[in-house]
């Protein structure tokens, strides 16, 4: 293990913080235990009906595989079966990651209706390796503007948060670390972001993950 993934900044105290209206990062938000058993279930997922595989967008491969739940999710549509890989139906969203997406929405907004009001019904789970990234982009293939519940496991990335407006400044670096919770809804439910970076061997001890880095979106996808 590297000297950062021993005395990184997981140490230090990182207090919450809104980035912009309705846009909350909670660092440290779940528990190494949480992280691993969220881990072993990650690998169940990929080993189900439909594999993890990188979406295609205007002809490139992403660099980021993804698995879906609940509704399969390509550039620009979602689909209950993953009609661009085997036609299989996609796993549910299991009921432990919906009270979840709910406490992270309690969480971020301090509001108990929101909270439970919050059902997401899609999870794209993404897996970045040392040379992943994610290009600028705003979460807008749902219909609902239900907010968008992030959660991080293993190496740490550096996260880049827009504005609503383009996928230009102003915008803000953030790193996201393993454990961290970021909801971005209300006004900042389109801001664009993306991940510009993956720290390679920053994932702490007991993560559930060695290498690479998870990230859950739970959303609303607002489809029947
Ligand atoms: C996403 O924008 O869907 C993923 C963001 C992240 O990996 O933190
Ligand atoms: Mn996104």
């Amino acid at each position: 293990m590297s000297g950062e993934a021993l005395f990184g900044d997981d140490l230090l105290h990182r207090p919450r913080r809104e980035l912009a209206p309705g846009a909350m990062w909670v660092p440290g938000w779940l528990r190494l235990d949480q992280q691993r058993w969220i881990v072993d279930r990650f690998h169940e997922w990929v080993n189900g009906p439909v594999p993890i595989r990188s979406a295609r967008v205007g002809g490139h491969e992403m660099s980021v595989k993804t698995v879906c739940l609940g509704w399969h999710w390509r550039p620009y549509e979602y689909t209950r079966e993953a009609v661009d890989v085997n036609g299989n139906r996609v796993l549910d969203v299991p009921d432990w990651l919906v009270r979840l997406g709910r406490k992270a929405v309690l969480e971020a907004t301090g509001d108990p209706q929101a909270g439970q009001a919050y059902t997401p019904d899609t999870a794209l789970v993404n897996h970045y390796d040392d040379a992943a990234r994610m290009g600028m982009h705003q979460d807008r293939d749902e219909r609902s503007r239900a907010p968008v519940v992030s959660l991080s496991i293993g190496d740490t990335c550096r996260f880049r948060f827009g504005n609503t407006e383009n996928r230009n400044k102003p915008y803000e670096d953030i790193d996201l670390v393993s454990g961290d919770l970021f909801v971005f809804g209300g006004p900042s439910r389109l801001a664009y972001h993306g991940v510009t970076k993956v720290h390679p061997q920053t994932a702490p001890a007991g993560c559930g993950l060695e290498t690479g880095r998870i990230n859950i979106t739970l959303r609303e996808t607002g489809l029947g």
